[in-house]
């Protein structure tokens, strides 16, 4: 028999991906422009122009040795590049030993909470949460801790993170701009987990690290700060993609930072170069480190999702829909009318409406939707939205 464990979680695996095979069966049903498909971040935008530049210039290249095995670490030149570039917005001091080039963030987290956690050691997550954190959580032995945001406003909720601090706890992911609700976390609370975490290690004798999740940290709107973990937090291990910030998620590349303020953290970074090789991905893609090193700077044009949060939120919350506007990243994470998330996102279905329900992210009673689509798709999906909130008798602001 296979694994049981596995096989047993793909019974409840991932209600996007759900989501997604619904839409495919719906496109041959009614045709891909009448099916309003907001479950997958799957950026449809196309990767900006100087990266496309960068790619071909890199691809044409008969430099000998440009597709061979190198360092696990990655490539010296480009970490050379990203520590720079990140000791300049952090200002904190790193070189190249402090960076790993990994697979994409699912890749650098994976790593990074393997070589952090011993056996049963507590990795805190803040709900509601983006569901893979659970399974890597397992991959690496840990045991997830889950801290509700705020009510309202999705705000970090730092006594009741405290409160559930033990000395088992290893690390806290975050997420900012988060996903799924798009919200930016405040310096000021920020700054007070970080006293937090310092006090309470202290207490218990233990290092507490903060893995900053960071793929749509350059996905900002309307000029909102967001803090830079790295400055904040004496025990920070950035883990970044340019899956979000250059539309580049089929190509697998990022990076994992950990803060020279680390105690030992050349050990630290020894194991996540030897476990970038035993855990399967051996390097990260020789050619998109190029590309990325060329494109440090680079982001996607944020107009592009600004439009589409402005026409979603702005229609959602004229016909009685609760939402917190986000700052960042591409996601609405809307209240339910009803409190079962799972049986209004099946309801919404019939109006060929694909949404993920917020019980996938720990957060039940919202649903997520991700604006990363076509803007006709949003256009169409509008007199949908209004039927679906009829059918719960919504009213109108
Ligand atoms: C919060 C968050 N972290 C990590 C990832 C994984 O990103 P990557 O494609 O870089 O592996 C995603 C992808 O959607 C995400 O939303």
């Amino acid at each position: 028999m296979f694994s049981k464990k596995v096989v047993d979680s793909l019974a409840g695996s991932s209600m996007i991906r759900a989501m997604f095979e619904e839409g495919n069966k719906l496109r041959k049903q009614f045709g891909a422009e009448n099916v309003f498909d907001f479950s997958i971040g799957n950026p449809e935008i196309e990767p900006p122009e100087p990266v496309l530049a960068s790619l071909r210039a890199h691809a044409a290249t008969d430099r000998k040795g440009t597709h061979r095995y190198m360092a696990n670490a990655g490539l010296e030149e480009v970490r050379v590049k990203v520590a720079a570039w990140l000791s300049g917005k952090s200002g904190v001091p790193l070189n190249a030993g402090h960076i790993v080039m990994v697979c994409g963030a699912a890749a650098g987290l994976n790593i990074t909470l393997k070589a952090l956690l011993n056996p049963g050691e507590e990795v805190m997550v803040v709900s509601p949460f983006f569901v893979e954190y659970l399974a890597y959580i397992d991959n690496a032995g840990g045991k997830p801790v889950s801290v509700k945001l705020k009510t309202g406003s999705f705000d970090l909720d730092v006594p009741a993170m405290e409160a559930a601090l033990t000395p088992a706890t290893k690390a806290i992911i975050l997420n900012s701009p988060h996903n799924p609700t798009g919200v930016i976390f405040a310096r000021s609370d920020l700054e007070a987990l970080s006293e937090v975490l310092e006090r309470k290690g202290r207490e218990f004798g233990t290092e507490i690290y903060v893995i900053s999740d960071e793929p749509y940290v350059s996905i900002v709107y309307d000029g909102v700060e967001v803090p830079n973990l790295m400055s904040i937090f004496r025990n920070a291990i950035v883990v970044n993609s340019f899956s979000k910030s250059l539309a580049l998620p089929g190509e697998r590349i990022g990076f994992i930072a950990a803060s020279s303020r680390i105690q030992d953290v050349s050990v630290l970074m020894g194991a996540c170069v030897s476990l970038n090789r035993t855990l399967g991905f051996v390097n990260a893609p020789a050619l998109f480190q190029r590309v990325i090193a060329d494109n440090l700077d680079v982001t996607v044009d944020t107009e592009f999702y600004k439009i589409r949060r402005d026409m979603l939120y702005n229609h959602l919350t004229s016909i009685g829909f609760t939402c917190v506007r986000p700052n960042g990243a591409f996601y609405l994470f809307p209240e339910t009318p009803i409190p079962d998330d799972v049986a209004f996102t099946k309801s919404a279905v019939k109006y060929n409406l694909l949404l993920v329900g917020g019980s996938g992210f720990g957060c039940p009673g919202h649903f997520r939707l991700s604006y990363c689509v076509d803007i006709g798709t949003i256009e169409r999906s509008l007199p949908a939205f209004t039927k679906l909130a009829e059918e719960y008798g919504m009213k109108k602001a």
